[in-house]
């Protein structure tokens, strides 16, 4: 079968609650319906935009300088200097304001902020700017 590389954008348009919330599902947090399509919203714009350099598993890239995220301080720090960084970019770090919608750039911190490891609970709390 000849699969472009380039046809991942038709997998956000799935959503499978009962599996989203099996895979999100957490011992301290129940999620909503609306949570739950933003974290696998994220997940995707994640692996189309952002797993190139930084790896699907956030591992990083040191050959191109991506830091891992994995453990990592901005991801566990301040959400609106991650948010910033993500829109606006920094070094090699391409700025993503004008390739996302604000949204779409919230749906992907708030994946950053709960894969790998990582437990963010309140990333939805605070959307009100
Ligand atoms: C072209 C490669 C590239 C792409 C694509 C990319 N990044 Fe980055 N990212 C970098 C580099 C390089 C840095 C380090 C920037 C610096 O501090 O100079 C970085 C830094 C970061 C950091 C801060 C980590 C730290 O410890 O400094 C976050 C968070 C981050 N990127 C998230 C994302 C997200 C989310 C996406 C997709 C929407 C993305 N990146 C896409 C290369 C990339």
């Amino acid at each position: 079968m000849a699969t472009s590389s380039c046809s991942k954008a038709e997998d956000e348009a799935e959503f499978d609650l009962s599996k989203a919330l099996k895979y999100w599902q957490s011992t301290d947090k129940t999620w909503n319906e609306d949570e739950l399509r933003s974290l696998e919203l994220g997940q995707a714009l994640y692996r189309k935009n952002c797993a190139a350099c930084h790896g699907k598993k956030g591992s990083g890239d040191n050959t191109i300088g991506a830091p891992s995220l994995v453990n990592n301080s901005i991801i566990k720090g301040d959400i609106s200097y991650h948010l910033t960084l993500v829109k606006n970019g920094k070094g090699q770090m391409p700025a993503f304001s004008k390739v996302l919608t604000d949204d779409e750039i919230l749906s992907v911190v708030a994946f950053e902020r709960n894969a790998w490891g990582n437990h963010d609970y309140s990333v939805f709390n605070q959307t009100d700017e």
